[in-house]
């Protein structure tokens, strides 16, 4: 009789006993703490934190299999839910499956090369205008002013709806406490309506009350602000998004798109001001291109590797969660029906069989000739890989290239020698410090 192979049993996963400690670990130290971590417990461990169970995986092949997700076996709403589900309900990342795909057709109009364009035309002049009072900041801290300045554009590129300076901090004020709540550490109303939880439902009922008092006029007299082309996006079968759907999908790309667009701004600045020759470099093909439409700021080609080197090194989204719909297994080790599965991009990012001197800002390393990332379809992954990648991916490359042309062309900036910016994971990655620098008027 022919020998049969007999599979091997799926291995148990193991992980630290205390997960709550290494998570607050993980806040401070990123990438040393899960090096640390992948050494002691290998490439699939999982950690107790508060109350769940999460299967940390790591490496490309891992990532692959979880979030390009062939066999549709991990969930992106329910295990998103778990965090953010009360905050930002029925957003395009908390869908699954057929209605995802579905809700995300429609949305992709939104995105196409020409909404982008408008997008563009919107927020230059909005950019110049803010960028030209930075000269006058005493004691500048960048990280807070590039914080300011996309809360501003999301208001002009996304809402393009009048607001009274009060209605303006009333909506950005609701829309920070609603995206801090997804973070609390307690986890539910505390009686009196006190506590980042209560302020987040309180918060997320006035933006709904905004966009559907907004919604009749956008619906009516149209525009080309991202509010009104998700009014008006269809998909090529003629569905269209209904009231709800509109300001939940409105709420969710605010979130999407404000922290993490910051978070790569600051640190590309952070890099830049460490390294004045990419500063320059940068610079002088800015100056090479005044006055850039959309199209020829796709041109810019030293920022647009510099960007992804940023990225690279400091990811906006520090981990992606997804729920087994079914008992699985990854790299041989058993995963339960209903486990939390994350993965970090701080791990795919730093792997040495990946990038060369993984620790080191290399934008080169994205060259084409050299081009590292493409080792491995998901060794690059800031924006996510399969189905729920970021659908604000190009989006957000059109702000970065108009903030920092004009930040470039205006501005020189550095750090004291030895300066290391301080992280703290507390959502998304912060500076603790805020990134103070030192900034000089070019034309001063
Ligand atoms: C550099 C800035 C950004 C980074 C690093 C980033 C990162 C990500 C990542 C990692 C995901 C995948 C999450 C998952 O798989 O669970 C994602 C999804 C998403 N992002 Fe972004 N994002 C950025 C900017 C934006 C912007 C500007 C927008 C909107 C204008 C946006 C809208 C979205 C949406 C709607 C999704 C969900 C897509 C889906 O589920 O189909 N993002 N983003």
């Amino acid at each position: 009789m022919a020998d049969v192979a007999i599979p091997a049993p799926a291995r148990e996963v193991t992980g630290p006993a205390l997960g709550l400690v290494h998570l607050l670990r993980l806040r401070r130290e990123p990438v040393a703490h899960s090096t640390w971590l992948r050494e002691n417990y290998g490439d699939v461990y999982r950690m107790h934190v508060f109350g769940t169970e999460m299967y940390v995986v790591s490496g490309p092949d891992a990532f692959e299999q979880v979030f390009v997700n062939r066999d549709k076996v991990f969930a992106s709403g329910p295990a998103w839910s778990h965090f953010i589900g009360p905050f930002f309900p029925r957003g395009l990342m908390l869908l699954d499956f057929e209605e995802h795909l579905h809700h995300r057709r429609i949305m992709q109009q939104a995105f196409g090369a020409d909404a982008l364009r408008r997008y563009h035309a919107i927020e230059r002049p909005h950019i110049a205008r803010r960028l030209a009072g930075w000269g006058n900041v005493s004691q500048p801290r960048l990280q807070r002013m590039l914080k300011d300045l996309t809360l501003d554009l999301a208001l002009e590129v996304f809402v393009g709806v009048d607001l009274t300076d009060a209605e303006r901090a009333r909506i950005n004020k609701a829309f920070i406490a609603a995206v801090r709540a997804g973070t609390s550490i307690v986890r539910r109303p505390l009686p009196g309506g006190i506590g980042p939880w209560s302020q987040g439902l309180a918060a997320r009922r006035t933006l709904e009350e905004f966009f559907f008092a907004a919604l009749p006029d956008k619906r009516r007299h149209g525009g080309d602000d991202l509010f009104a082309q998700l009014c008006h996006a269809r998909d090529d079968e003629g569905n269209e998004f209904t009231d709800a759907d509109v300001v939940n999908h409105m709420i969710f790309l605010l979130m999407a798109a404000h922290d993490t667009t910051t978070t790569t701004m600051t640190s590309m600045a952070y890099q830049l001001a460490r390294s004045q020759e990419w500063q320059q470099r940068c610079r002088e093909e800015c100056l090479a291109l005044p006055d850039p439409s959309y199209d020829d700021a796709l041109g810019l080609t030293a920022l647009d590797l510099v960007m992804k080197e940023s990225l690279r090194l400091c990811a906006p989204v520090p981990s992606i969660p997804r729920m087994a719909t079914r008992e699985t297994t990854i790299d041989g080790y058993r995963i339960p029906a209903g486990a939390i599965v994350t993965n970090s991009p701080y791990q795919n990012h730093y792997l040495a069989e990946v990038w060369r001197d993984p620790t080191r800002f290399d934008p080169e390393r994205f060259a084409p000739d050299r081009a590292e990332d493409k080792v491995h379809r998901t060794a690059f992954v800031p924006f996510g890989a399969g189905v729920h990648k970021c659908i604000g991916m190009y989006f957000a490359g059109v702000q970065v290239r108009a903030v920092f042309h004009e930040l470039l062309t205006h501005y020189r900036w550095s750090v004291p020698d030895g300066y290391e910016m301080p992280i703290d994971l507390v959502a998304l990655p912060v500076a603790r410090d805020g990134l103070p620098v030192r900034l000089e008027r070019l034309d001063a």
